[in-house]
């Protein structure tokens, strides 16, 4: 016999190597908080069937509370032997009260404990995401206020495609970043599902109440194959995937607006307070914040595929491997958060510049799409009326003209007969503007609206 909790069938103490190689305290201690909430619903439970009575129900949930404080307060002692932050709890709480402490562990194991704590840990931190979620939309939003009517040239393949008004470019990512808050909230519907009582991996003789459990917990239901969820790492997988998607849109738009940023677009503006220096050229100012945000994208994506990797194979049910599943976990969520957290600072603190995007609107023939619509709107079909702008960009090309306006009413009416001097009026940017109409375009109207409905849903 030993003194680990396991230690009955052992005759001899365990290799100091292997408790150094096996332990988890350093990493799994920020769970205190939901393993002290999980193990006190456990308690209460006990008593509600009768396990304990109430006076002791009180003494172990009151002895939790104070071994909570005791770590918040950062005098409490984590030591190697005890191996995780489950069982330094237990043996605290068994050092306050003796025999009583050592009831605690009745009906479950540390796999459904385990299982449980993570799954509370990270409910709270999808709460916490989503909040963060919000506050970069409204920031988006805010700043589609702070432009509206501000044209800017809209790409595809990093080549001027149509125009498209600021607003509809802010609201691109507010669109994105409900989707990523959209997942969260699918992701933690499925999580929500009760663990503990699950014991090791069959379920217990002992007549626990795990609805009572659920309810304590605020869990939506009660895993229903003891099998399955004592080592169940989806929802973790799934959390991160989402916490994937949410680094790489952040990682686009940062690379965007460090482009943007540069001396050759010149469209953006960054605060100095979110910006760096250089140690030697006196004159820089990087943008540090949006590089690393797009870096550390590829630290999430290394978390999802590390718990990909870490799952894949597991026979049933829980396996040593699980243990590594929360520093992924954790890191994903820190990452995240910290990114999220930051771009609200940058959109919140950036400005478009309109005179420096002004200067070469009338580059890049952002009107020429508009103006093959207006043939089509005429009867000339779609692949004819595409050749004739088509050849009309050519010639501008060739007579070194800027613009389709630039050509001559000639050159218009010998391309078709219906390009006469009327269709003028759609050439440049301000008019190919008005003339969207679609649902979900650019257009100015729709543009509007849309910036009115994410105002009423995030209650700017
Ligand atoms: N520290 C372990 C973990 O986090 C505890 C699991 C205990 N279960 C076991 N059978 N050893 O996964």
């Amino acid at each position: 016999m030993t003194s680990k909790p396991w230690g009955g069938r052992f005759d001899a103490g365990t290799d100091r190597r292997v408790e150094e190689f096996t332990e988890s305290i350093s990493f799994d201690r920020r769970l205190f908080r939901h393993d002290v909430l999980g193990s006190q619903a456990h308690a209460r439970m006990l008593a509600h069937v009768g396990l304990l009575t109430q006076p002791e129900c009180e003494a172990i949930v009151r002895g939790l509370g104070e071994i909570q404080a005791q770590i918040e307060a950062g005098d409490f002692p984590f030591v190697l032997e005890r191996e995780d932050v489950h069982m330094h709890i237990e043996a605290a709480l068994t050092e306050k009260l003796g025999d009583l402490g050592r009831k605690l562990h009745t009906g479950r194991s540390r796999n459904d404990q385990v299982s449980t704590d993570v799954k509370l840990w990270t409910r709270d931190a999808i709460d916490r995401l989503a909040a963060g979620l919000v506050h970069l939309q409204r920031a988006f939003v805010a700043s589609a206020g702070r432009h509206e009517g501000l044209i800017l040239p809209g790409y595809t393949h990093m080549q001027r495609a149509q125009p498209v008004l600021a607003p509809h470019y802010f609201l691109a990512y507010v669109e994105k970043l409900e989707r990523d808050r959209s997942r969260l909230a699918d992701c933690r519907r499925r999580l929500n599902v009760l663990p503990l009582g699950a014991a090791a991996l069959a379920g217990t003789s002992i007549p626990i109440d795990r609805e009572f459990t659920a309810r304590e917990l605020g869990f939506d239901g009660v895993a229903a194959n003891s099998l399955d969820v004592s080592s169940d790492r989806d929802f973790a997988i799934e959390a991160v995937f989402a916490l994937t998607l949410i680094a790489e849109h952040l990682a686009g738009w940062a690379e965007e607006w460090i482009l943007w940023s540069t001396q050759e677009f010149g469209f953006l503006k960054l605060p100095d307070a979110i910006c760096t220096g250089s140690s030697i050229m006196p004159q820089k100012k990087n943008p540090d914040v949006l590089e690393l945000i797009r870096g550390r994208s590829a630290r999430v994506i290394g978390s999802l595929t590390t718990l990909l990797v870490l799952i894949k194979g597991l026979p049933l049910a829980y396996n040593r491997d699980l243990q590594e599943d929360k520093i992924p976990l954790f890191d994903a969520f820190d990452t995240v958060e910290a990114c999220v957290e930051l771009a609200a600072v940058v959109v919140s603190g950036a400005s478009l510049r309109p005179e420096r995007i002004a200067e070469r609107l009338d580059e890049g023939f952002l009107d020429a799409t508009t103006l093959m619509e207006h043939l089509i709107l005429n009867g000339v079909p779609q692949r004819t009326a595409h050749e004739v702008i088509g050849r009309l960009v050519g010639l501008c090309e060739r007579k070194g003209l800027k613009r389709l306006a630039d050509l001559a009413d000639a050159d218009l009416a010998e391309a078709s007969p219906k390009l006469g001097p009327e269709s003028r009026g759609l050439l440049g940017v301000e008019a190919a503007i008005r003339a969207f109409k679609s649902y979900g375009s650019t257009a100015p109207a729709e543009v509007a609206g849309q910036v009115e409905r994410w105002k009423t849903k995030l209650e700017l």
